[in-house]
């Protein structure tokens, strides 16, 4: 089938590499020439594993080209894919003017019986935006509109791209389910489970998803703050969570909350929806709650250990807003580098990939080369990205780096013992303190837990 798809970020590159795998003659539009000239090389914007092989692959192959022309990608197109950005808003909800911009396009160019297949996350009623918005300049066009939401995550995207848990099509009629059915054929034929349903359920599936993860997210993190309290280990509640099928060990990791283009847009985006239709989605709000203040703790707990942040150096471990990816956007690595700054703080980073990105969010972070050079001379050290690469640090060499012994795991990456033995006063997160460590100052004492006569008392 010929397809075009309308925006080359991460899911609208990544979906165009997997459509051309699946067997599709697929042209990438993007209004930024930059980046198509890039893609035209096979270079792709930003790190993904297996992309630019996979990109290189295609373009080969002669099913993918590029092109900054809209009329050029919807000339041949019978389905359109619309993966612009939706932003989230001053006011909590997403921006959609990428959207309106897009449709506006496909008015002006696509040909009759186009389906257009919204994949950008989107409030729930968007699709009819966009048939209204298409019908007003284009009205004599025969189109039909349909929803696809993209469940892939950055850092797995092109395998969850082609081994999909669900594929989710919202369409309202049956020629829109057919062709859709089409496209997906290839992997469907494989196994891959594809839901169908009515546009503004999928759109609304999509939304809710992301908003149940960041909710497992903000579970885990109110019970660290709980379990700080009562000299319990977050960790092993978590074990014992997850080990109930009915919960499931995943997105059950405390630490410095959720980050990323996705997750806090689309709670927050999910919320505003409610609200305007009339429901109050309180439960939402929690969540957003609880993950702020799980960076409120980081900071209180490096505050705590630092006594006075003012002419501290800070090395901080991570700026990715998750592992493995060079995505810095919303990270809250990134956030917290900018609050020890504003309390008075230096700050000296390093990440594997997302220094530069990084540095483009905070222009005046420090960055260094590797983890023992971002050490040198710091009053802290604070792993704030979940890398597998900093659970096998060397300790020793980190420890003989800096000026004073302070880890904060604030992503628990580390084995409680890995860091006192190393000579660290080790923080993490909501896990019973630790006993005085026989080599470290009063200083670096964790305040004791909640006697168990309070304990006794709160339960009655
Ligand atoms: C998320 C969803 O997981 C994807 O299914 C969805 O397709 C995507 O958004 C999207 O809407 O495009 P992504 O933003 O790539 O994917 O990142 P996640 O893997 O969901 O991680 C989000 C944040 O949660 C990260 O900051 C991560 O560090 C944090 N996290 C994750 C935790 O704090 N604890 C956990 O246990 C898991």
């Amino acid at each position: 089938m010929n397809i075009a798809v309308i925006g080359t970020g991460h899911v609208g590159l990544v979906s165009c590499v997997a459509l051309a795998r699946m067997g599709h003659e697929v042209v990438g539009f993007d209004v930024d020439q930059e980046k198509v000239s890039l893609l035209q090389r096979g270079v792709t914007p930003f790190h993904e594993p297996d992309l630019d092989s996979a990109l290189h692959g295609e373009l080969d192959g002669g099913r993918l080209r590029f092109t900054a022309s809209a009329s050029d990608a919807l000339a041949r197109a019978s389905v359109v894919f619309i993966c612009v950005g939706t932003p989230m808003g001053e006011d909590g909800e997403a921006d959609l003017h990428a959207m309106e911009q897009a449709a506006s396009q496909i008015a002006r160019d696509a040909n009759d019986g186009v389906i257009v297949v919204e994949k950008s996350t989107v409030p729930a009623g968007t699709a009819e935006r966009v048939r209204t918005a298409i019908s007003l300049e284009a009205p004599n066009l025969d189109f039909d509109v349909a929803s696809n939401p993209e469940f892939l995550r950055e850092g797995h995207a092109l395998h969850d791209a082609l081994f999909p848990d669900r594929i989710v099509v919202g369409v309202s009629s049956e020629v829109a389910a057919s062709i859709l059915r089409r496209v997906y054929e290839p992997i469907t034929s494989n196994g891959a489970l594809l839901i169908e349903t009515d546009v503004r359920t999928a759109e609304l599936a999509k939304h809710a998803s992301n908003a149940f993860l960041a909710m497992k997210i903000s579970y885990a993190n109110a019970l660290a703050r709980l379990s700080e309290r009562l000299g319990a280990d977050v960790r092993d509640v978590i074990e014992v969570l997850g080990a109930d099928p009915r919960i499931g060990p995943a997105f059950l990791g405390a630490g410095l909350g959720y980050g990323g283009y996705c997750l806090p847009k689309d709670v927050l985006g999910l919320e505003r929806l409610s609200a305007r239709v009339g429901y109050d989605f309180g439960l939402l709000r929690e969540v957003d709650r609880v993950n702020r203040e799980a960076m409120e703790a980081t900071v209180e707990k490096i505050e705590d250990a630092l006594w006075n942040l003012q002419g501290k150096r800070i090395c901080i471990l991570g700026l990715a807003f998750k592992a493995g990816t060079d995505d810095a956007r919303l990270s809250p690595a990134v956030e917290l580098a900018r609050r020890l700054r504003d309390l008075g703080a230096s700050v000296v980073a390093y990440d594997p990939m997302a220094s530069a990105n990084a540095q483009h969010e905070v222009p005046e972070l420090d960055i260094a080369p590797d983890p023992y050079v971002a050490a040198i001379g710091a009053h802290c050290v604070v792993i704030a990205t979940e890398w597998a690469e900093f659970r096998h640090l060397d300790l020793k060499a980190l420890r003989e780096a800096v000026a004073t012994p302070i880890l904060v795991d604030a992503r628990n990456v580390l084995r409680e013992d890995q860091g006192w033995a190393a000579g660290f006063a080790y923080y993490s997160m909501g896990r019973r303190p630790l006993q005085r460590h026989p080599g470290a100052s009063d200083l670096f004492v964790l305040p004791e837990p909640a006697p168990l006569d309070a304990v006794a008392d709160a339960a009655g």
